[in-house]
């Protein structure tokens, strides 16, 4: 038999460089303005669907007193509760504080996660209802990803309507692998029956480059055409809930066109109501 180990001769265990530093496992890179990755999850970190964290990378130190910061930026998680794995959906900007450098990461990499989830993009903020919406713009998909991918959501509501208006088409696409891939996930159709994708109507419109359907979904649900194109009536507080995630002048728009045209109440954790809003990120 092996002799135990002097645990004293054992090599000194690595220092993480970072404060909760998590590790990338995997890299995509979708468009050259879109990118998603995946990173190891803590332990001990619970995670409600739908929610964010502050992410990031340690800043170059301060050229005056040579200290280095941590430069962090809230970021949806994109992956459901239930996940290995941790996933982001971001944009790459290129002088970005942040995601000019995080565009770069590669698998083995590490970053930053602070293991404090937040945000209002959650079941737990709207009352039962029968249908949801969920109006993304851009990288507004990432809380959606999430939602999509959460039994939970199958389980409240009979019918999934998911909105996603971009500039260009190839914007759409990790939207739209992401909802192709849902017909064959195991965990889903075990737990909520096969089939159950049936209930997801996916609307993608773009908004500068031709594709099949065209405008902002705003201008859309305005002039009946959305609701023409999806078979359903338009939102109401009887049987409607929402949740919208998208840059700021599309949040406001949509939130007036709810509580002013149907008659919907925004929701919080806690005092869930019709509908809840969260700002995409960007850099
Ligand atoms: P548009 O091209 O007409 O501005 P961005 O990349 O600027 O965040 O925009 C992402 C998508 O959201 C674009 O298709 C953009 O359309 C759309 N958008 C921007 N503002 C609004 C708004 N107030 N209402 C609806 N869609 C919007």
């Amino acid at each position: 038999p092996k002799l135990a180990q002097d645990p004293a001769s054992k090599p000194a265990k690595a220092v993480p460089a970072l404060p909760d530093a998590q590790t990338v496992t995997e890299v995509k890179h979708w468009t050259d303005r879109l990118f998603s990755f995946k990173v190891t999850r803590p332990a001990s970190l619970r995670f409600r669907s739908g929610e964010f964290v502050m992410i990031g990378l340690m800043n170059d130190p301060d050229p005056k007193t040579g200290k280095v910061k941590p430069l962090l930026r809230a970021y949806s998680i994109a992956s459901p509760s239930w996940d290995e794995e941790m996933e982001f959906y971001s944009i790459k900007v290129q002088d970005g504080p942040l995601t000019s450098r995080l565009q770069h990461i590669k698998v083995g990499d590490e970053i930053i996660l602070r293991p404090k989830p937040v945000g209002t993009l959650v079941h737990d903020a709207l009352i039962p209802g029968k249908r949801i919406w969920f109006f993304a713009t851009g990288t507004g998909f990432a809380p959606f990803a999430s939602l999509l991918r959460e039994p939970e959501t199958y389980e409240k509501f009979d019918e999934v309507i998911i909105t996603h208006t971009c500039r260009e088409a190839g914007e759409l696409t990790y939207g739209r692998e992401l909802i192709e891939s849902l017909k064959t996930d195991e965990l889903l159709n075990e737990v909520i029956g096969e089939g159950f994708w049936k209930k997801i109507k996916y609307y993608p419109t773009t908004t500068r480059e031709e594709s099949a359907k065209m405008g902002r979904i705003t201008d859309l649900m305005r002039s009946g055409e959305a609701f023409a194109d999806l078979g359903v009536p338009p939102l109401n507080p009887e049987s409607d809930r929402a949740m919208i995630c998208g840059n700021l002048a599309f949040n406001l728009e949509l939130k007036d066109l709810f509580e002013n045209t149907y008659g919907l109440e925004e929701g919080a954790n806690s005092k869930p109501a019709h509908f809840v809003v969260e700002k995409a990120f960007l850099d």
